[in-house]
Parts: structure tokens; C-alpha cells; sequence
């Protein structure tokens, strides 16, 4: 016989201060440190720091091991969110250790958060999907570090955009048992081409709207890689679900045979929840459909051919214009100029990667071009398929 799992009153207690008092406490500092001469200093509000560190401490001390191995994921997964949430702000504050102890951000939510991802199969940080897909709306308010306009913006507007990419993903993991003459295949790839266009037009109006300033000192701050137990851990970005992924490799633009590709996917498994991993897994073993049209190219007079075709390539323009937004507008606009500007000093983790600002970009930049598909000597691209199947287009 099971038992209902009630949340404790500690894990009661912790989620009310996360979504109450901390929330209050990151707000007042983020309008100290915007209001001081050097906006990238975390000097003032020492005392408001140190209540940040203290409340945090002793709420999450008194989590009991069955909090932390009871209930449902579901559960188990919030309170990650929530532990993590702590240390990513416990960073973003720069908040010093007095008792001389190792480099890390606070060794008593590390303890919990690393037996909590342990018991997750999960990388034992906040994640991309704690505040999005998985971010419980209480009377309209889902968990936020500030109660800031900008970081709510942002976050809506991630969120509505990656359940847009989950959208055009399924549609092509539908598409693969059909394969690519099924008449059925054409409406699957029409629907992922508006999925995706959605998401791009999202993205733009996510650029229009949201001030760089803001977004660059009061929100990226708290998407930095953590110091836990003995590991820097990267902090988050939007692409941490198998959608992205899935889409590269369905379509036969990115594949796992590149190890560069290879790497970026690997190195992201842990920030995924396991059910984005199993998916993920799944469509790196799928065959893709761009080589399913060049086996093909013979039949490119088939009205068939003429028609999936048309609505393949629909697809990867929409997704190339994504990539080159999100590269050549969204990352230059936000992270590139902005960090050009700062002093030397605070350029430390300055990326979520926690990689070096140049190697990021020229990362990126391989990514977008792969997903444009775009002609590049030094990088495998699909380029050369992607002409010859327009030029057979009529
Ligand atoms: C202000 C808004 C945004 C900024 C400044 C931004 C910036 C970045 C940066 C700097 C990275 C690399 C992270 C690192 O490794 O350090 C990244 C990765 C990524 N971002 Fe964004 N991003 C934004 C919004 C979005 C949105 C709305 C989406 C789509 C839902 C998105 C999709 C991705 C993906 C998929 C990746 C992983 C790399 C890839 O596969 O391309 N981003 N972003």
C-alpha cells in the first residue's frame, strides 16, 4: 500500500520564502546595484545579502531526508528548482563564504541539491525547465528571482518560444515513420513550418521589446554557471530541451557523426529532465529526412516529390532565419555588445557556458550556419543536398 506524500511543513516553508521574501530581497539589491556608479558591482546591501544567505541556509537546513527522497518527481523537481533557485542567487549576489571554506556558493543547499539531482537524474541546479515549462503558476505569479517587468518578459516569452520548437518537433518526429513521400507528411511539415515561425516571430518580438540594459544587469546575472560540491555547473539557456536538437537531426542538418554537434548535445544531457533525454536519444537514432529526398532526387517529377519537398525547404528556411536572429540580432544585441563594454575583471562566467565569450560565439555561429545550412569549408553543412534539392523544385 502507498502513502499520500504531503509536502513537509520545511518544504512548505521554503517554497512560500522562495516565492515571498526572496523574491523581495534579489528586487532591493537589483535597484541598489542599478542605482550605484558601477552597475556590475555587488557591493552594497550587505545586510540584505547576508539575511538572504542566512533565511536560505536555515530553511533548506531543515529539509529532512524525506523531502528529499519522498513524493513524486514532480515534487522533487519543484524543490530543486527551489534549492537551485537559492544557490543561483547566492551567486548572482557574489555572496563570500566567512568561515574559509572551498569556493562554492553555499555548501548546505550544494548537500541537498546534489542528493536531490542525484535522486532526479539531473545535473543538481536550477534548470532551463524549472522556469519554464515546469513553473507552477500560483494565482498568476510562476517563480521568478525578481519581481522585475524585464525578467518576466523574458521568461514569458522564452517559455512561449520553446513550447513553440516543442511543437514543430513533434510534428517531425511524426514525419519519420511516414517518411517522405507520405501524403500525410506534407500537412506535418506545413505544421512545423508555422510552429517555427511562430517561435521566430516570438523571438522577434522578445528583441523589440525587452531593454538591454535590464536584461544584461538584473536577469542574465542569475544564469550563471554555479560552483556545487566539487563542480562548476554551466548555468541555463533556452535550448535546454531535446526539441532543438531533435529538429537539427530530423531534418538532417546537424548530426551526431559531427563531433562538434556531438559534444554540444552530449554536454547538455544532465540539464535535460529525463523524459526531454529519452526523446532526444530517440531522434538521434532516427533516420532524417533530407536523405530520405536525395535517395530520392529520381523521382524529384513526382507530384509527391514536388510538393514535401517544397514544404521540407519551407521548413529549414524558417528555421535558418531563427538561428541567424537569434545569432546576428538576439545573442550580439544582448551579449556581445554589452560585454564589450564591461571592465576585464567582471567578464568572469559572463556566459551561461561558463566557455569564453569568443569560443561561444564562434560555437554559435557554427550552429547557425548548420541550421541555414549555409556553405562553410570548415564545417560540415548540408548545403550542397539543400541547392540541389531546390533547383529540382519547380
Ligand atoms: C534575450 C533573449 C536571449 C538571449 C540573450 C539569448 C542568448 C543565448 C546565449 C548567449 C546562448 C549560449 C549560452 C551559453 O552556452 O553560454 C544561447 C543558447 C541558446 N538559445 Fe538563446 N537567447 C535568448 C533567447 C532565446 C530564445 C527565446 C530561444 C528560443 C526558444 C533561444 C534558443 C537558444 C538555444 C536553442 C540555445 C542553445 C544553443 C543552440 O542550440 O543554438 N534563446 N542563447
Amino acid at each position: 500500500m502507498t502513502t499520500a506524500h504531503w509536502p513537509s511543513a520545511a518544504r512548505t516553508a521554503l517554497g512560500d520564502w522562495i516565492r515571498g521574501r526572496f523574491v523581495e530581497i534579489n528586487s532591493s539589491l537589483e535597484d541598489l546595484y542599478w542605482g550605484s556608479e558601477d552597475r556590475n558591482s555587488t557591493e552594497p546591501g550587505h545586510e540584505l545579502q547576508a539575511e538572504l544567505l542566512r533565511s536560505g541556509e536555515e530553511l533548506i537546513g531543515q529539509l529532512s531526508s524525506d523531502d528529499l527522497t519522498g513524493g513524486d518527481f514532480d515534487d522533487r523537481f519543484s524543490l530543486l528548482g527551489d534549492v537551485g533557485m537559492f544557490i543561483s542567487a547566492v551567486r548572482r549576489h557574489e555572496i563570500e563564504r566567512t568561515d574559509g571554506g572551498p569556493n562554492e556558493e553555499s555548501p548546505v543547499a550544494a548537500q541537498v541539491a546534489i542528493q536531490l539531482g542525484a535522486s532526479l537524474d539531473v545535473a543538481p541546479r536550477f534548470l532551463t525547465a524549472h522556469n519554464q515549462t515546469h513553473n507552477l503558476a500560483i494565482n498568476g505569479r510562476y517563480r521568478t528571482f525578481t519581481s522585475g517587468e524585464s525578467e518576466r518578459l523574458f521568461t514569458d516569452y522564452n517559455t512561449r518560444s520553446v513550447y513553440a520548437y516543442m511543437q514543430a518537433a513533434d510534428g517531425l518526429v511524426r514525419a519519420v515513420p511516414l517518411g517522405v513521400s507520405h501524403p500525410v507528411t506534407y500537412d506535418l511539415l506545413r505544421d512545423a513550418a508555422a510552429a517555427l515561425r511562430r517561435g521566430v516571430d516570438l523571438n522577434r518580438e522578445l528583441n523589440d521589446s525587452l531593454d538591454v540594459d535590464e536584461f544584461f544587469f538584473r536577469v542574465r546575472p542569475y544564469l550563471k554557471p554555479c560552483q556545487i560540491g566539487r563542480t562548476l555547473f554551466r548555468g541555463n539557456n533556452a535550448g535546454d530541451f531535446a526539441a532543438f536538437n531533435e529538429i537539427d537531426t530530423i531534418l538532417g542538418l546537424c548530426s551526431m557523426s559531427d563531433p562538434h554537434y556531438a559534444q554540444i548535445v552530449t554536454e547538455k544531457l544532465p540539464f535535460l529532465m529525463p523524459s526531454e533525454r529519452q526523446r532526444l536519444e530517440e531522434s538521434l537514432r532516427s533516420p532524417n529526412l533530407l536523405d530520405g529526398f536525395v535517395h530520392n532526387f529520381d523521382a524529384a517529377d513526382q507530384p509527391w516529390f514536388q510538393k514535401n519537398a517544397a514544404a521540407f525547404l519551407e521548413v529549414i528556411d524558417v528555421l535558418g532565419e531563427g538561428a541567424r536572429h537569434h545569432h546576428d540580432e538576439i545573442v550580439k544585441r544582448f551579449i556581445t555588445v554589452p560585454t564589450a563594454a564591461i571592465e576585464e575583471r567582471h567578464k568572469k562566467r559572463i556566459t551561461a557556458s561558463g566557455s569564453p565569450l569568443d569560443a561561444l560565439i564562434a560555437s554559435l555561429e557554427r550552429l547557425r550556419d548548420q541550421r541555414s545550412a549555409a556553405p562553410r569549408d570548415d564545417v560540415p553543412t548540408r548545403h550542397d543536398d539543400v541547392q540541389k534539392l531546390r533547383s529540382l523544385i519547380r
